[in-house]
């Protein structure tokens, strides 16, 4: 047998998890920059220890010439999310990407596994660059709720404490708290929408208010001081209503009140040649 140059092999797919997480991590910004509600919450990577590559390989009888085709975890995500429903999101944001291809799903939320473990996966396709070219690796993407990870990870330390030997009683209360943890997602869900509802109106609040106060701002400089104090005070008061809808229509009156007074001031700026 040839010798294994284990640090060669993992290398790409220590790039491929950098660049993974920081791909994902700029999604998150992407979406918060634009004051939209992330379906992702955090990710986090890692590549597989060789002991972890080499016990699995022993496990399931894999041939060290089979390794990079048949361990599609050696990179592996973990992308967590708030909410069940962000979880298809995701799945459909990585489904649309060029650079992601996916090999594979399991959906181990429609479908349980037997110890309560719930979790969607994903095998999918990267390619990174090397010294040697492009090289095409498989990464295993693990997305779920932080309800669901709060499980999985408790769950593991007891596998490891027990070596898979799970003691009878205390499967029975990992499966209870399964099952707790399925009532707690759903419940989270119902609460979804509601949260949803506010967190968007107040954020078209907050934009409205900055651009009313922008184009207040931008009048005083260039109109009657005295019509502007009216529009002011008219801005206060429609604002102590808290009506939303009359927000936006007085926004909308300002913008057109504003785009007359840009005209007539490019017209002056013209005229006095510049
Ligand atoms: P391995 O389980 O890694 O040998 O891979 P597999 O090819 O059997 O795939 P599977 O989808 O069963 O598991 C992939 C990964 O999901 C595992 O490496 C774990 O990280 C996680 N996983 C699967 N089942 C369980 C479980 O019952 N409990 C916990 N905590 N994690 C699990
Ligand atoms: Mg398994």
């Amino acid at each position: 047998m040839e010798i294994q140059l284990w640090h060669n092999i993992l290398n790409p797919y220590e790039l491929a998890v950098r660049e993974l997480v920081a791909k994902f991590n700029h999604l998150i910004k992407e979406h918060r920059d634009r004051d939209l509600y992330s379906p992702i919450e955090q990710v986090t990577g890692r590549v597989k220890s060789i002991s972890s590559i080499l016990e699995k390989m022993q496990r399931k009888g894999i041939p060290m010439e089979r390794m990079e085709e048949e361990v599609e975890d050696i990179a592996g995500l973990r992308i967590i999310c708030q909410f069940v429903e962000d979880i298809e999101k995701v799945a459909e944001i990585i489904s649309k990407r060029s650079d992601m291809e996916i090999k594979s799903v399991k959906d181990y939320i429609r479908n349980m596994k037997e110890s309560g473990y719930r979790s969607y996966h994903l095998i999918i396709y990267y390619t990174v660059e090397t010294m040697d070219g492009p090289k095409k690796l498989q990464a295993e993407i693990q997305i779920r709720t932080m309800a669901m990870n709060f499980w999985a990870t408790i769950e593991h330390s007891l596998q490891y404490k027990y070596k898979t030997n799970i003691p009878k009683h205390v499967k029975e209360r990992l499966s209870k708290a399964a099952e707790a943890i399925i009532a707690l997602d759903n419940e989270m869900s119902s609460v979804r929408s509601e949260i949803m509802d506010a967190q968007n109106s107040s954020q078209l609040q907050t934009n409205l208010v900055s651009d009313i106060l922008n184009n207040i701002e931008n009048l005083y400089r260039l109109s009657n001081k005295r019509e502007v104090m009216k529009i002011q005070d008219e801005f206060y008061r429609i604002y102590a209503t808290n009506d939303l809808r009359q927000l936006q229509q007085f926004h909308e009156q300002l913008d057109i009140i504003s785009e007359g007074y840009r005209a007539q001031a490019v017209t002056c700026d013209i005229q006095g040649g510049f």
